[in-house]
């Protein structure tokens, strides 16, 4: 299970502050399953998960368009990617065991993890500079 350690920082403190609530979202969404939770608590942890993955990228989006930042097709085909698994599952959660919605909490933790060390490291520092005096 994802947990939070400061490899993780991008040095952009709006975006760090949102991936700290996001690995802590997902953290509950794992804890339940793995007690197996009633599952409206399973979907409920599930939903706020999805609803805060879509919030965030609309925040970088927002700042990749604000700052005018020459990766945001690139980033923003990423988080396509994952939209697009969460999507899958959310569409037919009611048909989905809890085992199955386990594995798919491994590949967005690996996404999560993949992304944040590359694009958004990329994104962070592009956005220190873009908000540092005097540039
Ligand atoms: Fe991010
Ligand atoms: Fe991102």
């Amino acid at each position: 299970m994802i947990e939070w350690n400061d490899s993780l920082l991008v040095g952009f403190e709006p975006i760090d502050a949102e991936h700290k609530a996001l690995v802590r979202l997902v953290g509950e969404l794992y804890r339940r399953l793995k007690n197996g939770d009633d599952r409206a608590l399973v979907e409920d942890a599930l939903f706020e998960v999805a609803d805060h993955v879509a919030a965030h990228f609309n925040q970088e989006n927002d700042l990749m368009a604000r700052s005018g930042y020459a990766g945001r097709a690139d980033h923003l085909f990423e988080h396509r990617v994952l939209i697009d698994q969460l999507d899958s599952v959310l569409d037919r959660v009611d048909m989905i065991p809890d085992e199955w919605l386990l594995q798919a909490l491994g590949f967005v933790e690996r996404w999560f993890v993949d992304h944040v060390h590359d694009a958004d490291a990329k994104l962070g520092a592009h956005l220190v500079a873009w908000t540092s005096p005097g540039r």
